[in-house]
């Protein structure tokens, strides 16, 4: 498989470009022109002149992608089954019922829908539509100020901890977030709690984060005095408490290279990109270990498989595109709004 993609990748020169979440397997990664965590990729996305970008991630990350390309650039996704199942948490026609119900009791005009990246791009485009905007784990926080700004209150979408934690650092407290059940009726919500909330969390969640516990804290704090907890803000808020520190996989890594020799961290994310940090580092005399030594792999980013890359490059190679994704243009423009706010914050 490495001397077929090595190969297609070589025919295929400049006019490709492939980007590699950091989630991504060894063998997937090492092909990737570029790496990043989701803002990284969308701004590296929006500014490469190649003209096919082949994105080793997941489906929402393939389609900020298509929205952020310029005339003429395709985008592919090696496998059409790497979702998210996050983003599949919140579906457009639900997310329409919410604002309806908001609208009734008069509270939508205050609010500011926002949406994490990891969502479906009909969902950027209501967010586009509505006066609001798209944020990641890197720029939460500037994207609740600017809404704050606007707005008196956010709808955040879809996931509640990354809401929640960003929220909370703001010193917004828990009682002034209510929590937004898609499935129960009226979101499970009263016109008065929600008339009381700066944030309306979507009762979202990411599996693969939702595993870490805070007990995983204290184990590893016990068992190597002097470890530090580093987190992705997609874990519960009671983890992100204990930890020493927070970030977008781009960050965690940054944490990680600026610690000096000698450091320790267990860190709260995807294992793939955890066992990647542990061989990377511990040639700069560090050790790097998984929060929870159970820690679970993000099943869909792992759909992305060599035969899967191969397959798209040489096809790419002979011609043929496969797997395009490809947003439709009403939804790209609403969408668009949305993204390019969250680029400009
Ligand atoms: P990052 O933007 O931090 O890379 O996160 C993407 C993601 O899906 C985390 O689960
Ligand atoms: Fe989605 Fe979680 Fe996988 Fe990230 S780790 S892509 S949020 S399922």
């Amino acid at each position: 498989m490495d001397k077929r993609i090595a190969e297609a990748r070589a025919r295929l020169g400049t006019a490709t470009i492939v980007l590699g979440h950091h989630y991504q397997r060894d063998e997937v990664v090492q092909f990737a022109d570029a790496t990043g965590d989701s803002y990284k990729l969308s701004k590296t996305a929006a500014e490469t002149n190649a003209q096919y970008i082949v994105f080793c991630g997941v489906h929402f990350m393939a389609e900020s992608a298509d929205i952020l390309a310029r005339e003429g650039q395709q985008v592919i996704l090696p496998d059409l089954n790497a979702g998210c199942s996050m983003a599949d948490m919140a579906e457009i026609s639900q997310v329409e019922d919410c604002w309806e119900t908001l609208e009734r009791m008069g509270l939508a005009e205050e609010t500011i829908p926002l949406t994490y990246i990891n969502s479906a791009a009909s969902i950027k485009a209501f967010c586009g539509e509505h006066g609001g905007l798209v944020c990641t784990s890197s720029n939460a926080g500037r994207a609740f100020n600017w809404a704050f700004a606007r707005g008196k209150r956010i709808l955040f979408l879809p996931d509640q901890h990354l809401g929640r934690n960003t929220g909370y650092a703001m010193s917004i407290g828990l009682e002034e977030m209510a929590v937004w059940d898609p499935w129960a009726i009226q979101g499970g919500q009263t016109r008065e709690n929600l008339a009381a909330s700066r944030v309306v969390l979507w009762k979202g969640h990411c599996a693969v984060h939702q595993r870490f516990l805070p007990r995983h804290v204290d184990e590893v704090r016990a068992k190597y005095p002097g470890i530090q907890v580093i987190a992705h803000p997609e874990c519960r808020w009671e983890v992100c408490q204990k930890a020493d520190a927070l970030g977008s996989t781009e960050r965690l890594l940054a944490l990680i290279d600026q610690a000096p020799a000698g450091s320790m961290f267990a860190v709260g994310t995807e294992i793939h990109l955890v066992n990647r940090m542990a061989k990377r580092f511990a040639a700069q005399g560090k050790k790097v270990i998984t929060l929870d030594d159970t820690g679970c792999l993000c099943t869909t980013m792992y759909r992305i498989s060599p035969q899967h890359l191969a397959w798209a490059l040489e096809n790419l190679a002979e011609g043929r595109v496969v797997n395009r994704i490809a947003v439709r243009p009403e939804v790209k423009r609403l969408a668009r709004v949305a993204l390019d706010r969250m680029l400009e914050v």
